[in-house]
């Protein structure tokens, strides 16, 4: 664990307390009065497994899918008969994994989760290149998915290589794209590769927002320690001169920064799963987000299949957080959005931000990470370089730890972060 992230999360939560994940559940959710609820469903399966990939995933074989979405459409019942009536969720996305495999059952789980839910701002759903057909686009659309995200990584057939990723025809993905609207196609890249330019990065930037994206995810590569990829991460100062030179471009293109790894066309374009207050999470290895509590299913999808045929919660870990903790991971997601209102903080937690966290406020706005207007703190370029960087640690220190343990033993019996 790094000294750094322990002794920021000591300072932030003002314990010394860890992070404790244990091996226990609640078969009852208390989401009925969660305000700005997010929903999640996670598909496990691609086609080949990329060496750099850290998601919980394995090979694609039809029958095993096919048992895995019954069981997740029991999970949704599961959960949703917990609350009487239907209880409004403002976003769906589906993630992976590869969920195009399940293309066919798409359908069957928007459905089931209407049975629950009133879905107010649309569906997404992450797509590799490869599943971008008229064919596959036509029965998202039907299924009522409005936002679609390809994982394109690079448009640099070296890069590509670099990362272990076959060839793609990219022309073929531009031109079923030019056949078919969505209100958000957002294009996932991997910047901080050996080797990659500005110019590689410009590049790709255009090319996406020339053939179809509106919105375009520029994820950091991280080096995942039980990944098999054999990529030399980029140094920080290379990385950091890469990271400011693409947000000024994207910036004098006029491009809207609406998170710290997204850009977006247009102000309607937007594609983000992971600023919500609360959120609830179906499938293997998906979290589920609430007031006291944040729980990650077990990444077996033969334990979850297990469980769920039990007419059990497929938990594998829970931490019920203190206010502190609760406080501090409120902030870390709500700063990805580049913005942090005193107001609904307020609303949240029934206290004021500035009393809880007035010094490292006026800290942050010391040292340039961030600016005030009317109690809304919006980050600056640096204060997302810092981010950027500090994300990096954190994502090392905690989620490369509890994934590896996890995608060895699907019920760990406690995890101390
Ligand atoms: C689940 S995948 C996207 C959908 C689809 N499976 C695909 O690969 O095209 C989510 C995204 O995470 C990003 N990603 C995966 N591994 C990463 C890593 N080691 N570092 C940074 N980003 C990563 C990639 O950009 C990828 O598109
Ligand atoms: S990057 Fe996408 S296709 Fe590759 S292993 Fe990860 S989830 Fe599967």
């Amino acid at each position: 664990m790094s000294i750094l992230t322990t002794a920021t999360r000591m300072w932030l939560t003002r314990s010394l307390n860890p992070f404790v994940f244990k091996n226990e559940y609640d078969n009852i959710l208390p989401y009925t009065d969660a305000e700005r609820l997010g929903l999640y469903i996670h598909i496990p399966f691609c086609e080949s497994l990329c060496p750099f990939c850290p998601y919980c995933k394995e090979k694609f074989e039809k029958e095993r899918c096919e048992e895995y979405i019954d069981h997740l459409i029991s999970e949704i019942h599961l959960v949703g008969n917990q609350n009487d009536g239907k209880k409004v969720a403002s976003s769906l996305y589906f993630g992976g994994g590869t969920p195009a495999l399940a293309i066919d059952r798409i359908q069957d789980i928007v459905e089931a989760l209407n049975e629950h839910f009133v879905i107010t701002e649309g569906i997404g759903l992450e797509l590799h290149p490869d599943n971008v057909t008229p064919e596959n686009l036509a029965k998202l659309k039907k299924a009522g998915v409005t936002k679609i995200s390809i994982g394109i990584q690079s448009f640099q057939a070296g890069l590509l290589k670099t990362l272990g990723r076959g060839e793609t025809d990219f022309e073929r993905v531009f031109k079923v794209l030019r056949e078919v609207e969505f209100e958000t196609v957002s294009m996932d890249f991997i910047f901080a590769l050996p080797g990659q330019t500005f110019e590689d990065l410009k590049s790709d930037i255009e090319t996406a927002f020339s053939n179809g994206a509106n919105h375009v995810a520029i994820y950091p590569f991280i080096d995942f320690t039980f990944t098999e990829s054999e990529i030399a991460p980029m140094g920080k100062r290379e990385k950091r001169k890469l990271l400011d030179q693409i947000t000024m471009h994207c910036e004098n293109k006029g491009f809207i920064r609406d998170s710290i790894w997204t850009f977006s066309k247009n102000p309607y374009a937007g594609y983000s799963s992971m600023t919500r207050d609360n959120f609830l999470g179906f499938g293997c290895s998906a979290t589920s987000l609430l007031r006291g509590q944040f729980k990650i299913n077990t990444f077996s999808v033969d334990e979850y299949s297990k469980r769920i045929g039990g007419g059990l919660m497929p938990t594998s870990l829970t931490i019920r957080f203190s206010k502190r903790q609760r406080m501090i991971y409120y902030l870390f997601w709500t700063a990805y959005s580049m913005k942090i209102d005193s107001a609904e903080f307020q609303s949240f937690f029934g206290e004021k931000l500035k009393s809880k966290y007035g010094l490292e406020l006026w800290l942050a706005k010391k040292l340039g990470f961030v600016t005030e207007e009317k109690g809304t703190f919006q980050m600056t370029m640096k204060g997302a370089f810092y981010y950027h960087y500090y994300e990096n640690y954190y994502t090392l220190s905690y989620i490369d730890k509890m994934w590896g343990i996890m995608r060895r033993e699907a019920f760990p019996d406690r995890i101390s972060l």
